[in-house]
């Protein structure tokens, strides 16, 4: 007999989905369950919230579902058919030919060139940071400099320019305005030939990213940096631009997200943040961190990963289905688009206690463990992200730097920011705060 199909949303309850997505998930997920469907313009979208769903479209039957055709479609016009977008053959190839340059020891050899370029960072926020009467300081934007000049260098050993790398900022942020989520969703599903209001601006903007990314590595230099080293494993390996193009796209963005909800989470709760001051105190004063000294930072680890939990940078995962599937029960018709919402997932309240409070003791040792796919914030199966590692490292090494160096204060507005929603979940306003220098230990 044929399975049913899950529960669907009413086109009126969709309304406030355009206005307020994230809400709309843990809504929807009260009111409907586990597994939703949604009717997104031409797309049916079932929408799944729970850690056995994950096993079963990203291990058990991964086979079933494709990249293709996902809601991702949009951003093929600048990621092609790379890691990220393709599948089958030409993933597996692409996949096994870069795993090598992500792992434990190429990331402990970049290492240096992240502390490196965390501290000439740093050393610039010196002007704003002041004992008596700091000045407001706007930490958003200065953080999205400093993930974008790490990526750029540790990525493609290239030191953007201020104009440049503001120029790449902004392009980057401009594409959200056309690719969010509800209404951009549906209209980035039209056919090509559509006139869709925005639509060549947004196909400009990605040209403009690929121009200025691909001119970072054509003024690459001799630092360490993760291309570099693919490229001398590779000699043969075609044309290095279509990976830097990649690469950097993955890796700013998500990395800068995670970064800004960090220390959004840090400015809102001064027990954890004092607790993180003293980890570091104790563990490394004021000398400068090392791979080695990252398993001694357990808090701050655990303060990253709860980060993680509350705010995924990676807020839902897509696939379209090849075939009929039967999923928890329900059916899932060939060609549906699937959709695990990490959000909903990470603060599900039978998976997680007070899943709406930030409590990074939850990831602690003699904490009990989480179900296992409760947690997913680099995705899960054979597609989980290559640069786990790298973002994890970069990130812990950062917040030690900047710990060592400053207190920070900012009068955070309550409740919840206002987010932005693309393919990355990331705040939508800045966070103004104060610097003061830390005296040294
Ligand atoms: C906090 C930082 C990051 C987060 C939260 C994140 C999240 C994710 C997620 C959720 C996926 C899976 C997408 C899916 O299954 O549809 C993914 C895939 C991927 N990520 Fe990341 N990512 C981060 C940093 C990075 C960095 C630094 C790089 C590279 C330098 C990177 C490169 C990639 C690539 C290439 C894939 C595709 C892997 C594949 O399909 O085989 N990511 N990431």
């Amino acid at each position: 007999m044929a399975r049913p199909l899950p529960p669907e949303v009413r086109g009126y309850e969709l309304l406030p989905h355009l206005l307020q997505p994230l809400n709309f998930l843990l809504a929807a997920r009260a009111k409907y369950g586990d597994v939703y469907m949604l009717r997104l313009g031409p797309k049916t979208v079932l929408v799944f919230n729970h850690p056995r769903h994950v096993h079963q479209l990203y291990y058990a039957h991964s086979q079933r579902y494709r990249k293709q055709g996902d809601l991702q479609t949009p951003l093929r016009a600048v990621l092609k058919e790379s890691l990220v977008t393709s599948d089958d053959a030409l993933w597996l190839t692409q996949r096994r030919q870069l795993q090598p340059s992500f792992q434990t020891q190429v990331i402990r050899e970049l290492t240096a060139t992240m502390v490196h370029t965390g501290q000439e960072v740093l050393a610039t926020w010196d002007r704003q940071a002041a004992r008596d009467n700091p000045p407001p300081f706007a930490l958003f934007r200065a953080l999205d400099q400093l993930a974008l000049r790490l990526t750029a260098r540790v990525l493609l050993g290239a030191d953007p320019d201020e104009a440049k790398a503001l120029s790449l900022i902004n392009a980057l942020a401009a594409t959200h305005d056309y690719f969010n989520v509800g209404l951009g969703i549906a209209l980035t599903q039209a056919p090509p030939g559509w006139p869709i209001p925005g639509r060549g601006a947004y196909q400009r903007q990605l040209r403009q990213i690929e121009t200025l990314i691909l001119s970072l590595l054509a003024r690459s230099t001799r630092t360490p940096n993760l291309l570099a080293r693919f490229a001398a494993q590779h000699p043969t390996a075609p044309a290095l631009d279509a990976l830097a193009v990649t690469l950097f796209i993955s890796g700013y963005e998500t990395t800068a997200a995670l970064l800004k909800w960090l220390f959004y989470l840090l400015a809102s709760h001064p027990p954890v943040l004092s607790q993180v001051q003293t980890e570091v105190a104790e563990v490394l004063g004021q000398r400068a961190p090392q791979f080695a000294d990252l398993p001694s930072l357990p808090y701050t680890h655990q303060v990253i990963q709860e980060t993680l939990r509350l705010y995924p940078p990676g807020w839902r995962l897509t696939r379209t289905a090849l075939e009929e599937d039967e999923v928890d029960g329900f059916r899932v018709p060939a060609r549906a688009t699937t959709m695990i919402a990490t959000y909903a997932l990470h603060r599900h309240p039978a998976l997680w206690p007070n899943p709406h409070r930030f409590e990074p003791h939850r990831f602690a040792p003699d904490a009990p463990r989480p179900t296992k796919f409760a947690w997913i914030p680099f995705g899960a199966g054979p597609r989980q992200c290559i640069g786990e590692d790298l973002a994890l490292t970069e990130v812990q090494l950062l917040l030690v730097l900047f710990i060592q160096k400053y207190h920070f204060s900012s009068e955070v507005s309550r409740p919840f920011p206002r987010v932005r929603l693309a393919t990355t979940l990331s705040p939508a306003e800045d966070l103004i705060v104060r610097l003061r220098p830390r005296p040294p230990a």
